[in-house]
């Protein structure tokens, strides 16, 4: 049988692993951060009437410039945030955030190029700056995975990359950063600074948001994601907001019609619901704080988090209470930061469910 090795592969792609988190059928996947809670039926069926019309004609090539899309999500964002209004031309999109992402490293990365992350972090940052071919390099966090404007201002100054890769709230630890930090990241850098928040819907309601900040500042980048607080994973939809310039760039590496049209009428059919989709945000928070108090209680200290999830500490074999937990066919995530287990906010009865096992459970 032909094995990996036997193929003229590129170098730098010899002896990886594919990404991947544990696709275990379970009945408590509270794994991948996803939201649990499906969406409501009523917007169900105006997504099928929407696919219903795209397939009419799917015979020809999507809107290459998903212009409804782009504008659906333009006032969507602009809901959502206290700077300048943002126009559609502000507005790009892809399969997924990671997409988006590896979209911005190819337009501002690329082979001689490097990126700067601050780990613990989102793992496919590191990884789509590989698949690109650019550098990865890291800054250190403070005590408690803290950022400060100083500790990034420093990194940036030190390692001078062409591009910064910021996450608020971070996954895996679930902390917002200040929007003070993404200044002095900007201030810092003469590169592309990306500020990742796909968990940004999860955030107290009125907080600030990089968005906040585009105004005037043609080197930042937001991506956004639609496969968290609008319970969309499966449909693979994310964002980015930038100055159009920066659109323009996105669009040299786009492969052309990238967004089907099924992808962009089922975005905008959901998008015209969006209070709905988004009613379930306030219980999943709530879910979120309630993991928040009870796990201290049961003997795991949190980092606070302003995410569908939670990151705790003191287990003292991760691997094991990961299995433990599996038995009762619960899933979570290792996400390889010793003493620490990541757990996704659910429903309240998903969530019950993991705190009733793990208090069953030695630490
Ligand atoms: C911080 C962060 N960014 C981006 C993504 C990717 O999301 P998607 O590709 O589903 O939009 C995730 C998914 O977990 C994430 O945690």
């Amino acid at each position: 049988m032909t094995s990996l090795d036997d193929l003229p592969l590129r170098d730098d792609l010899r002896g990886k692993q594919p990404y991947g988190a544990p696709m275990n059928p379970v009945a408590y996947a509270l794994n991948v951060n996803e939201n649990t809670h499906p969406i409501p039926a009523s917007v169900r069926a105006s997504i099928v009437e929407a696919l219903a019309q795209a397939l009419e004609s799917i015979n020809r090539y999507p809107d290459r410039e998903f212009t409804d899309l782009r504008e659906a999500l333009a006032r969507y964002a602009n809901s959502t945030h206290d700077g300048v209004p943002l126009d559609a031309e502000m507005v790009w999109a892809a399969n997924g955030s990671n997409e988006v992402l590896q979209h911005a490293l190819q337009a501002f990365g690329g082979p001689g190029r490097s990126v700067l992350g601050f780990p613990p972090t989102y793992s496919m940052h590191s990884i789509i700056a590989e698949s690109t071919g650019t550098k990865w390099v890291s800054g250190m966090r403070g005590d408690d995975f803290e950022l400060s404007p100083e500790i990034v201002s420093e990194a940036i100054k030190r390692l001078d990359p062409d591009v910064v890769f910021l996450c608020t709230p971070n996954n895996p630890t679930g902390a917002a950063i200040s929007l003070e930090i993404i200044e002095a990241a900007y201030e810092a850098s003469r590169g592309m600074v990306l500020v990742d928040e796909a968990y940004v819907e999860f955030l107290a309601p009125g907080s600030p948001t990089a968005s906040d900040l585009l105004a005037g500042r043609a080197r930042l980048m937001v991506s956004r994601t639609m496969s968290k607080a609008f319970a969309f994973a499966g449909a693979r939809v994310g964002y980015l907001l930038a100055d159009p310039a920066v659109i323009d760039a996105l669009r040299l590496v786009r492969l052309p019609y990238h967004l089907s049209s099924l992808t962009q009428a089922a975005a905008v059919a959901a998008l015209s619901h969006t209070e709905t989709m988004l009613s379930m945000v306030d219980d999943i928070r709530h879910q979120r704080d309630r993991l928040l108090r009870e796990l201290p209680k049961l003997g795991y200290p949190v980092c606070d988090s302003q995410a569908n999830f939670v990151l705790f500490g003191g287990v003292s074999d991760p691997q094991e209470l990961f299995g433990k937990l599996l038995a009762h066919d619960i899933l979570i995530r290792d996400v390889g930061i010793e003493n620490h287990l990541r757990v996704t906010a659910g429903t309240e009865q998903e969530t019950s469910y993991f705190l009733e096992r793990l208090a069953t459970m030695g630490s």
